[in-house]
């Protein structure tokens, strides 16, 4: 097959074409200089300016104040669930954490080795299908950050602000819906997202980390776990995922192509309207896993009524063009992710795929 089908995998995700194309067309010899940039030292010119236009552009896309330091790392935004409480969480202190769904469980998971973790909130007896407002929120003063997941992948619940932390720092994991829209960076102390949804591909950990939490690192930390050393060798600490930030690079001058971030999230909201509008109009055939005020842009979570059915949706779907629906395998149902590199027709797509399903089995 050579031509492109509408992949609604979680992640790793699609990639703009536009992005593939000029991957493709730049895979023997970069910038003309008859090498890959797979196959150039990290240490080169040539590859500290793709990385510094790769922040640069990361930096100009979500407004991030000159207080705040960008880095790439490996070890998948999963490593950032023990990093962030390895440099900032002493045994004798606290951290608050709401967990809205499965990977925010995960990250009370880690930090519960290193110190003391207050639950503020927790949907998990509910199904994870809602988030909290502002009176269910009653953060401790004194604990050493708050953490969130601004876009619960699993679930499709998603947060639509941005958490106030009252002089505490705020820490985010915003892996599956960074990007696709604006976002206030100096509510936060600390932003880390896994790279293959939004970003770009798989094997780079984005993190943008505010100035002074760099003096909260302790002496003794790993190097390679020490936010303040890797920042002061600009993420160059080892050999970084060289191909992974050049392809950030060129994601970057693609969403600036389309407008930015605020242009991009229309798009999107029209993107999930179409769904969501197809679940709601369906009689109950399909219903939405997450609450309506609490319904995901990127993550479209929705049930038929039994998982034979279910199974049967994403297989015809899939021999249909319209690949990745299966839900998590922990939640089962149907996912529908629609990025930002993901097209609007593919939703109109999917929705009149809904439409014909059910007129056969409803
Ligand atoms: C919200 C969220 N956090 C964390 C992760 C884990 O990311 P990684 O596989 O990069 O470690 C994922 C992966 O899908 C995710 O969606």
């Amino acid at each position: 097959m050579t031509e492109r089908i509408y992949n609604f995998s979680a992640g790793p995700a699609c990639l703009p074409l536009p992005v593939l194309e000029k991957a493709q067309s730049e895979l023997l010899s970069f910038n003309g200089i008859g090498m890959s940039v797979m196959e150039i030292s990290h240490r080169s010119s040539h590859f500290d300016a793709v990385i510094e236009s790769a922040k640069d552009g990361i930096r100009e896309l979500m407004s991030i104040p000159d207080n705040y330091q960008i880095l790439f790392l490996q070890g998948g935004a999963t490593l950032q669930f023990s990093m962030l409480p390895l440099n900032f969480l002493g045994e004798d202190d606290s951290a608050d954490y709401v967990v809205t769904g499965a990977w925010g469980k995960k990250a009370v998971k880690e930090a519960r080795r290193e110190g003391n973790v207050n639950l503020v909130f927790n949907s998990e007896d509910g199904g994870f299908r809602s988030i909290p407002g502002n009176d269910e929120l009653d953060f401790d003063p004194d604990a050493r950050y708050i953490h969130y997941t601004s876009n619960e992948t699993i679930e499709g619940v998603e947060f639509d602000r941005d958490l106030d932390g009252k002089g505490v720092p705020v820490a985010c994991d915003m892996s599956s819906n960074i990007l696709s829209r604006p976002f206030d960076v100096s509510k936060y102390a600390f932003i880390y997202a896994g790279a293959q949804k939004n970003i770009g591909p798989s094997g780079v950990t984005l993190v943008i980390i505010r100035d002074d939490l760099m003096d909260m690192v302790p002496d003794d930390q790993h190097t390679l776990l020490d936010y303040r050393a890797i920042a002061k060798k600009s993420s160059m600490l080892n050999t970084p995922n060289t191909w992974g930030i050049y392809l950030i690079e060129l994601v970057c001058d693609w969403l600036r192509g389309r407008g930015g971030v605020a242009k991009v999230a229309e798009l999107n909201r029209e993107k999930a309207e179409v769904l969501y509008d197809a679940i709601d109009s369906s009689d109950g055939f399909y219903s939405g896993h997450a609450e309506r005020n609490a319904r995901s842009m990127m993550n479209v979570t929705f049930n038929l009524p039994t998982a034979e059915l279910e199974a049967r949706f994403a297989e015809e779907a899939s021999t249909e063009g319209l690949d990745g629906l299966k839900g998590h395998r922990s939640v089962g149902g149907i996912r529908a992710s629609i990025y930002n590199a993901f097209p609007k027709e593919g939703t109109i797509a999917l929705r009149e795929f809904m439409s014909h399903f059910m007129d056969k089995n409803g």
